[in-house]
């Protein structure tokens, strides 16, 4: 340790001395960095956690896809009759935890969650490559199967009773897939988000955004937010 300590603690990252007021400027800027660095091919994963019926909190991770900063939201995609799109059904709030384990860095947010629009989501859906866009058909998702090849079978069938153009998806070429109307985005709107980054001798830098959200329609009004800095 050097003759003074609290120099020593102070080597880490920091957060600004004076916090902004929105901490998604930040987190974009994380963010951002993984992916232009790709320092892991699924930069924008995040587990997320939602509340099951049986009372207990219940995480997997999932890809985020887009980040809007001056709304304060983040988008990911899935199918809403799975287990996670049920218990959103049910319990409209999430906990998400990001982690670039490079950069120190550690982003949590918690919010309400509401669908995407029909629009973003076939906007999304048709992005995605065409083993994706098959595969949200095939996969009643969290539903058991027997077995992976009755899996296959399944594939096969669901594939077929979907009435693509068969000779050229044998040829390998793109054909335009519907999108299912049970797969879609849901929004997380954050009502508070915390930012870490990580010292020296685990006295971390810490700081935790919140506001308000008041239902308004499909959506939310925000307040402005109100930050404070946290021990680690
Ligand atoms: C790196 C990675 C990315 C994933 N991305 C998604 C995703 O964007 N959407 C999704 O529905 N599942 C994604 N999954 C699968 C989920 O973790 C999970 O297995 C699936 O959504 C079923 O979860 P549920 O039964 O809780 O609904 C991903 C898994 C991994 C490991």
């Amino acid at each position: 340790m050097s003759t003074d300590p609290v120099q020593f603690y102070d080597e880490g990252e920091r957060l600004p001395d004076t916090l902004p007021d929105s901490p998604f400027p930040i987190f974009k800027s994380w963010f951002d960095q993984a992916w232009d660095e790709r320092i892991t091919p699924n930069t924008n994963a995040m587990t997320i956690s939602t509340l099951h019926e049986d009372g207990f909190p219940d995480s997997r991770i999932v890809l985020c896809k887009e980040i809007e900063p001056d709304a304060g939201n983040i988008v990911f995609y899935t199918n809403y009759n799975g287990a996670k799109g049920r218990q959103l059904a049910e319990s409209p709030f999430a906990s998400v935890v990001f982690h670039w384990d490079q950069y120190e860095r550690q982003v949590r947010i918690r919010g309400r969650v509401t669908h995407a629009t029909e629009a973003e989501s076939d906007r999304y859906f048709a992005s995605r490559r065409l083993e994706s866009r098959l595969g949200a058909w095939i996969s009643d998702q969290s539903q058991p199967i027997e077995s992976r090849q009755a899996l296959l079978d399944k594939a096969a069938e669901v594939i077929a009773g979907l009435g693509l153009d068969t000779a050229a998806l044998m040829n390998g070429e793109d054909v335009v897939v519907p999108r299912p109307p049970h797969w879609g985005g849901f929004r997380i709107h954050a009502q508070s988000v915390e930012l870490w980054a990580g010292g020296v001798g685990r006295v971390h830098d810490r700081a935790r955004w919140v506001r308000d959200l008041s239902e308004s329609g499909d959506g939310f009004v925000a307040g402005s937010w109100s930050s404070t800095r946290l021990q680690p």
